[in-house]
């Protein structure tokens, strides 16, 4: 949550901060503020809401000077508004800097400041730490800032800027990412990739506690202690254009729509030369490594989460390994059992959410072997795991998270048959079987986005609702969670899912004529079940809509409309069932008007707790 963009260099710095913000906002976007140094004065903007505006207050003057930081919010300590935006100074604004995270022990530093005389301006947990730079400066820059983040506790990255010092930012991050990226003659600061993609592919990714001295011409990094460190340069695979629009209204619908290729990419390269095995060359794993699990656990949040109940499934029926899963927020507080012979598999497509990761962290100390299953190679949660394997989906903007879901899918589909295989528990007819139905997913998943007009028409119908339901059982009860999730993420409404088995146990009682129910019915060993559950809600006048397998005949029968998905075996079908239900909640939003790709209150990385 928050982007934070810094630059040095020799061009204007407004430029680059303002369109390193633009693709940053899907971080935040309560409120946007820049801070331009023109070697002599720093002239602070903000401004309140989207970057829009901030861009309309400075269009006709913008700050001057080849220096500067910016800043895009998702507000914790304080409400929007201009005061609260960051860039943040000291009283005389000598010092300003921009922050990711929480400073935990702001209440106590700031008693203090204010004791001695520091007037704060803002009610953020971040005005506290200009101040505390104000404080202690002692004529170094860089040994004051390191006196600062002696002082501070809790997590962050954070860009300082100092009049005093004006060839130079410096930055510094504890479990909230932070890049460098390497120009010519100038140099970048971003809290992602996707801000300076246009301007350079070579990057420095800090690891906590390092801090960087970032001059036109040179990168200085230091660990702790302030001893030199040595950075390998980070190169990023894909371009500019890989993290644009593309034509496409909205980055959503831009990413529903590269589902065949982020599923043919995550799936392609670990499919065996006879296209009848598995190959997981990052893991490399054996018989006995993968035999002395006696328990797994899968730990993620919000979409990740509901992949993660997906994998769950798959875990337990191919490789015969118990599998709990959790929310990352829960797990690290309820005292997990978890010894050397737990497999913990964190999953994320950002790599970068602080509960998934300090639930990784948690782990670790409790001896578990750690599994990452991530989408953004070297974030933190890709370095801090054991072993690491990638969904290759490209960038995702959009805060409602679609190609993660589905590759994160696959990629757990393919672990379970890769470890199945190492602990014979699948045959091998079976899963050549499963490998050939894997090779045509990407085919698949494009004719079921090819039937778009009757769910934009679904959406125009039912998209004024004030509740919709989903249900399904098995795994169709976990797609349901994944499409209730997305529909009240962006179009608002109020939705949610059941196993279609437990509606009766209460929610019933909010069926009544007109209400809309999706209920997924593809699998076989609980059709009949599923079938009669929906006569329950159609029998209390909800409006059905059915999602079913290709041959299914007897659906339409009981409902009022049935959109079906290309044949596919049973168990990947959840990759193809979630793909209506990911249109469905993207016009029903577009038909209440919402700001898709940016959700109210949302964020697309949630770097606080
Ligand atoms: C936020 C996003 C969701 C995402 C969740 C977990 O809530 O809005 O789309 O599923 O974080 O993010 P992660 O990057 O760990 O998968």
């Amino acid at each position: 949550m928050c982007g934070i963009v810094g630059y040095v260099g020799d061009n204007q710095a407004a430029n680059f901060l303002l369109d390193g913000l633009a693709k940053l906002e899907y971080r935040g976007y309560d409120s946007a503020g820049i801070a331009v140094f023109d070697g002599e004065n720093i002239r602070v903007e903000k401004s309140v809401g989207r970057l829009a505006s901030l861009r309309d207050k400075v269009k006709d003057d913008t700050p001057v000077g080849t220096m500067g930081i910016g800043h895009t919010r998702w507000a914790t300590h304080g409400r929007p508004c201009d005061r609260n935006s960051h860039p943040h100074t000291d009283c005389h604004g000598d010092f300003v800097i921009v922050h990711n995270g929480i400073i935990e022990n702001y209440l106590t530093l700031k008693e203090e400041l204010q004791a001695k005389g520091h007037e704060f301006r803002s009610e953020t947990d971040t005005e506290v730490v200009a101040h505390l730079l104000e404080d202690v400066y002692n004529g170094d820059f860089e040994a004051s800032v390191r006196e600062v983040l002696r002082r501070i506790e809790g997590s962050y990255s954070l860009v300082f800027m100092s009049k005093a010092n004006p060839d130079c930012l410096i930055c510094s991050k504890q479990d909230n990412p932070l890049i460098i990226g390497l120009g010519e003659g100038e140099n970048f600061v971003a809290s992602d990739i996707p801000a300076i993609i246009a301007y350079t592919r070579r990057n420095y990714i800090l690891n906590d506690g390092e801090l960087a001295i970032v001059k036109k011409d040179s990168v200085w990094i230091s660990n702790r202690q302030g001893e030199p460190v040595t950075k390998k340069v980070f190169e990023v695979t894909w371009n500019a254009e890989a993290a644009e629009k593309g034509g496409y209204e909205h980055f959503m619908l831009k990413e529903i729509h590269e589902q065949p290729k982020a599923v043919r990419d995550t799936m392609s390269a670990r499919i065996g030369k006879d296209g009848k095995s598995i190959v997981m060359d990052e893991l490399k794993w054996t018989s006995e490594f993968v035999n002395s699990f006696n328990k797994m656990y899968i730990i993620a949040c919000g979409t990740a989460y509901n992949a993660g109940l997906v994998g769950k499934y798959y875990l337990e029926k191919l490789a015969r390994i118990p599998v709990e899963i959790d929310v990352a927020s829960e797990f690290r507080y309820r005292d997990p059992i978890i010894d050397e012979n737990t497999l913990v598999i964190v999953v994320s497509q950002s790599g970068e959410t602080i509960d998934t990761l300090a639930a990784l962290k948690e782990s670790k100390r409790l001896g578990a072997k750690t599994l990452a299953v991530t989408n953004v190679v070297g974030s933190s949660i890709a370095r801090e795991a054991d072993q690491v394997i990638y969904t290759w989906a490209g960038p995702e903007i959009a805060v409602a998270s679609t190609k993660a879901y589905t590759t994160q899918i696959v990629l757990m589909f393919m672990l379970s048959l890769y470890m199945g295989e190492l602990k014979g528990t699948i045959p091998a007819d079976r899963v050549a079987e499963l490998v050939g139905e894997l090779q045509k997913l990407p085919t698949h998943v494009g004719e079921t986005l090819e039937d778009v007009e009757p769910i934009k028409t679904f959406a125009k119908q039912y998209g004024y609702n004030d509740d919709v339901f989903y249900i399904g059982r098995s795994l169709d009860y976990h797609v349901a969670l994944e499409g209730s999730l997305k529909l009240k993420e962006i179009s608002y409404i109020h939705a949610e899912a059941y196993a279609a088995g437990e509606l009766k146990h209460g929610t019933l009682a909010l069926i009544i004529e007109g209400v809309p129910v999706i209920a997924l019915a593809t699998q076989k060993d609980v059709y009949e079940k599923t079938l009669s559950n929906i006569k329950e809600v159609k029998a209390r006048d909800a409006v059905v809509i059915g999602i079913a397998a290709f041959d299914d005949t007897e659906l339409e029968k009981y409902v009022d409309h049935v959109i079906k998905v290309p044949k596919t075996d049973e168990l990947l079908i959840p990759i193809l069932t979630v793909i209506p239900l990911q249109l469905l909640a993207y016009y029903a939003a577009i038909t209440r008007g919402c700001d898709v790709d940016k959700p109210r209150n949302l964020a697309k990385s949630v770097t606080v707790e």
